[in-house]
């Protein structure tokens, strides 16, 4: 298997999340960066949720992304509004990931993220891809979160 890890992260939780899975699977990390960085202070969840609620799909920084080097793709996003951080979904809108093997996971702060997968299904058309709910990581480290990770990384290595 020869996988990565594609993902957003604002604030590092995702980024967390996205690392201890690499660890696990020995994938390859990609985290996208938005050209206009979203606001870290309290301006984010504005900025973010508008554009989020929106669909809005924001140019990305230059990526280097050959999908014929890998077999699976994880997408990794931080819960926004409900959905997915539209950084990740530009990549998803830009990027054929036809024939890959899928999986996704999504980091809140304890949100409901069901309609956030459902959205990724729906827009990879990968509808049965496995997918793993964590919240905060790099907050909490919760030693749930981190058994669900090496739970998933098992479901991902068996696809
Ligand atoms: C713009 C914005 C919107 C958010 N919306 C939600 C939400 O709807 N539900 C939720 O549980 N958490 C929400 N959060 C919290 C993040 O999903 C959560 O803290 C996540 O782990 C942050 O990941 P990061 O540190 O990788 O950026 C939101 C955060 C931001 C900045």
């Amino acid at each position: 298997m020869k996988a990565i890890i594609i993902y957003y992260s604002l604030e590092g939780n995702t980024d967390y999340t996205a690392k201890l899975l690499a660890k696990e699977l020995g994938a390859d990390l990609l985290r996208l960066e938005p050209v206009t960085p979203y606001p870290t202070d309290n301006k984010k969840f504005f900025a973010g949720g508008k554009d989020a609620t929106l669909g809005i799909e924001p140019s990305l920084k230059p990526y280097s992304f050959n999908a014929d080097d890998y077999d699976t793709v994880i997408l990794g996003t931080p819960l926004w509004a409900w959905t997915m951080a539209p950084p990740l979904k530009t990549f998803i809108s830009g990027n054929n990931l036809g024939g890959k093997k899928l999986a996704f996971f999504v980091s809140s702060g304890g949100g409901n993220d069901k309609k956030c997968f459902a959205k990724m299904h729906r827009l990879t058309g990968a509808e049965n891809a496995p997918c793993l709910s964590v919240v905060d990581m790099l907050k909490n480290k919760n030693p749930d979160d981190i058994a669900k990770v090496k739970s998933f990384a098992q479901k991902v290595r068996g696809m």
